[in-house]
């Protein structure tokens, strides 16, 4: 495995492999890696003859300073756990190397950003896009994959792929969770033993919303089922929950075809934001 912190480097080392007609999988991430990310590599090894994972803490996705300051950077130990994987290359850039001047262009994403995580991480998905937008140009990949754990981050993926004809296949992946159902994520790491503990309520709450719709009930009584849900576990501060198409991430009010209907959640516990969706 080799590990390259600049751009000229990488496209060097690629463009090497491409002359002999290599097929190219990328696996971008912000490291602090788990299971979940290491799944995407091996979906990427079993697709593609070489595979490339990018490490970056992107500043241009955060909306919040704290939240950027606190995200873990372990990079030894995520290279160790890639090279165990398979990965051919890790690219690891600084940010003065991915941003050289604080970029002017800005992405739009028009009602997919005005949901949810767009809504309440605004900018968010304007830096996702830039990111992965150069990404794309960086590594020029064959595939890409990308985890259903940020299933909005996939359609705006998915956008950004259509409207700048971007050729590669984008791959998402199913979530990979905790033996007791806590969706994996580099932001578990924050949490103190205690909302170790308490986190699981996060898809207790989505699986018990899942079963009420499937045994026919209506959508809002999912709603209450889940307000309840936390009520009875107040450490909980719930941003959102959601029930949506899971390509428009717009808002349903019935369950629809089988896999178009998702149950999105954010909820914070204490200083950390967790995640996590049901796709029914
Ligand atoms: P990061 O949070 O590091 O996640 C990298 C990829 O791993 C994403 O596609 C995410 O959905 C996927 N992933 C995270 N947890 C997962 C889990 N439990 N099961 C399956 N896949 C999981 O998402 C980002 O980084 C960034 O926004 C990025 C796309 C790299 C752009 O900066």
């Amino acid at each position: 495995m080799y590990l390259y912190e600049t751009i000229a480097d990488l496209r060097q080392a690629i463009d090497n492999q491409r002359k002999n007609n290599l097929s190219v999988g990328l696996v971008p991430t912000m490291g602090a890696l788990h299971a979940g990310h290491l799944s995407l590599i091996d979906a990427s090894k079993a697709q593609n003859d070489l595979t490339v994972c990018s490490i970056f803490v992107n500043p241009t996705q955060f909306n919040n300073a704290d939240d950027l300051a606190r995200y873990p950077h372990t990079l030894e130990a995520d290279c160790a756990l890639l090279e165990a994987a398979g990965c051919d290359f890790v690219f690891a850039p600084s940010v003065e190397e991915m941003y050289p001047t604080s970029p002017v262009l800005k992405l739009n994403f028009g009602e997919l950003e005005t949901v949810m995580e767009g809504a309440f991480r605004p900018g968010h998905f304007n830096g996702v896009g830039l990111v992965v937008a150069k990404l794309f140009h960086i590594v020029q990949p064959d595939r890409a994959y990308f985890g259903q754990k940020d299933l909005q981050q996939v359609a705006v993926v998915k956008r950004l792929v259509r409207d700048l004809s971007f050729p590669l296949e984008l791959i998402r992946m199913p979530i990979v969770r905790e033996e007791d159902g806590l969706a994996m994520s580099s932001r578990n790491r924050n949490l103190t033993p205690d909302e170790r503990r308490d986190a699981l309520e996060l898809y207790q709450a989505l699986s018990k919303a899942r079963e009420i719709l499937q045994t026919g009930n209506s959508v809002e009584a999912a709603k209450t089922a889940v307000n309840e849900h936390f009520q009875a576990h107040p450490a909980f501060r719930v941003e959102y929950f959601e029930i949506a198409n899971a390509d428009t991430l717009q808002p349903v009010d019935q369950l629809q075809a089988p896999g178009a209907t998702a149950l999105c959640i954010a909820a914070h516990l204490g200083k950390t934001r967790l995640i996590d969706n049901l796709i029914l």
